[in-house]
């Protein structure tokens, strides 16, 4: 099995932290998202405790909460002690709503509202990750009526390509995410920054893009942002006190995937930052990360009823299932790869090419195309493996689906904490 929270049982049937999915599936309805609530606290462990191995204490270990956003996740991430980055009011308000310590949060965005920065300023964040020029000067104008100085870091664009899916590359020196450092423009945003007033400018950060195995994108980046930072020690006299190398961790979607190993990327990481930070004379600076993915995604398993089996003679076999791109849009966005099982049928062999289809009315609504698959009938459960991170957190209204309930186990117990959708839902801001 792809990940050793998935095992098959006696009856046959496939079992997702231990809990029968046929069985969740019968009392809960499909399409149905499953969080295993002890793995994603397994990895937030894993994750904290080799960062302050490697980097110290100081150094906060972020969640990047859009990879799955809700309630009940930021109770677990607080009381695991880690910080989280939101990229929204609305990820912001849905923490903030269970408590979340506004000071563990960093706001990311590269086109944050007026509404919310004011929202955030209001809720006193720890720190804004700030993009451009006019959001600097929006903040700093705002954090002055308010009488506040506040923390900053700048995003910074190292113009590294983490060699991974283009949709999912954002360190590149034309993303449109913050400055880049090669035009030069991002050392006229640190000048800007240093010299607002409500500002207090704590470092840079980055993120090179998503779904990296190896060590040499993040140290590649990281030598970029030592090397501008250098420049700014020598140029400003600044010294930035944290610099922040995002997320991007990969994670095994599928046996051929590597197995990446967060220690010893992490250890690689370190021991090349030791060596740039002491060869450029530079005052050691906290480093900190983002990680979503690595913490969310083999926590989650997404569970669908088969509705037909459909052959094109001579051409493709189709199986059909109740939910697709409005769930789960990643294979439509990012042609991203998947693990399937037949639940009900766990132990048989994979047989034939088929093309797992969703119910959208769009031909690209599709969630693998021609892979061996089990055989699949009418009524059998289809479940898809290591979909915690940018499933939920992306599904959609398309066609007026209602998004699925999500069912969250724990030491054998099991509980709702997203409720299905109803029609009236889907209808509720309508007039
Ligand atoms: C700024 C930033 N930080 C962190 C992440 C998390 O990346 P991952 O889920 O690959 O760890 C992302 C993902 O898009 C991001 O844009």
């Amino acid at each position: 099995m792809i990940h050793n929270n998935i095992s098959v049982l006696d009856n046959g049937h496939l079992a997702f932290a231990d809990a029968d999915v046929v069985e969740l599936a019968k009392k809960y309805g499909t399409p149905l998202y499953l969080i295993d609530e002890n793995k994603i606290r397994e990895n937030c462990r894993k994750y904290k405790s080799t960062v302050e191995k490697y980097f110290g204490s100081e150094s906060l270990p972020l969640y990047a909460s859009k990879a799955l956003c809700y309630k009940d996740i930021y109770r677990i991430i607080n009381s695991e002690g880690l910080g989280i980055d939101v990229v929204s009011g609305g990820e912001l308000y849905t923490a903030l709503s269970v408590g979340f310590p506004a000071e563990k949060v960093y706001f990311h965005g590269n086109n944050k509202t007026e509404f919310e920065i004011t929202y955030a300023l209001d809720n006193n964040i720890g720190c804004f990750v700030v993009d451009n020029f006019d959001e600097l000067y929006f903040l700093n104008d705002e954090a002055a009526k308010r009488g506040v100085v506040q923390n900053i870091l700048l995003r910074l664009s190292p113009g590294i390509d983490p060699h991974t899916h283009r949709a999912v590359v954002t360190g590149n020196v034309d993303s449109k995410f913050g400055l880049p450092i090669e035009t030069g423009q991002a050392f006229e945003f640190v000048s800007a920054a240093l010299n607002c007033k409500n500002i207090n400018l704590e470092g840079i950060h980055c993120h090179i893009g998503s779904q990296i195995f190896d060590k040499y994108p993040f140290t590649d980046a990281a030598k970029n942002m030592l090397d501008f930072a250098l420049l700014v020690k020598n140029e400003l006299g600044y010294s930035f006190k944290k610099i922040n190398l995002g997320g991007g961790i990969g994670v095994r979607y599928v046996e051929s995937d590597s197995k990446s190993d967060i220690d010893e990327i992490m250890c690689e990481i370190k021991n090349e930052l030791d060596e740039l930070v002491s060869e450029r004379g530079l005052d050691k600076p906290i480093f900190l990360f983002e990680m979503g993915r690595y913490i969310a995604a083999n926590a989650g398993m997404t569970l669908y009823t088969v509705g037909s089996v459909k052959e094109i003679k001579g051409y493709k076999k189709y199986v059909c299932i109740d939910g697709g791109m409005c769930d789960n849009p990643r294979f439509a966005l990012y042609q991203s790869k998947y693990t399937f099982y037949n639940a009900s049928n766990a132990n048989s062999e994979p047989e034939e090419l088929g093309t797992i289809a969703g119910r959208c009315c769009e031909s690209g609504d599709v969630l693998s195309d021609e892979i061996k698959l089990q055989n699949f009938s009418r009524g059998d459960i289809l479940a898809v493996a290591v979909t915690g991170a940018y499933n939920y957190a992306m599904s959609s209204n398309y066609n007026r689906v209602p998004k699925p309930a999500m069912v969250s186990i724990s030491n054998g117990n099991e509980r709702l904490v997203v409720k299905r959708q109803t029609y009236e839902d889907i209808i509720a801001n309508e007039i």
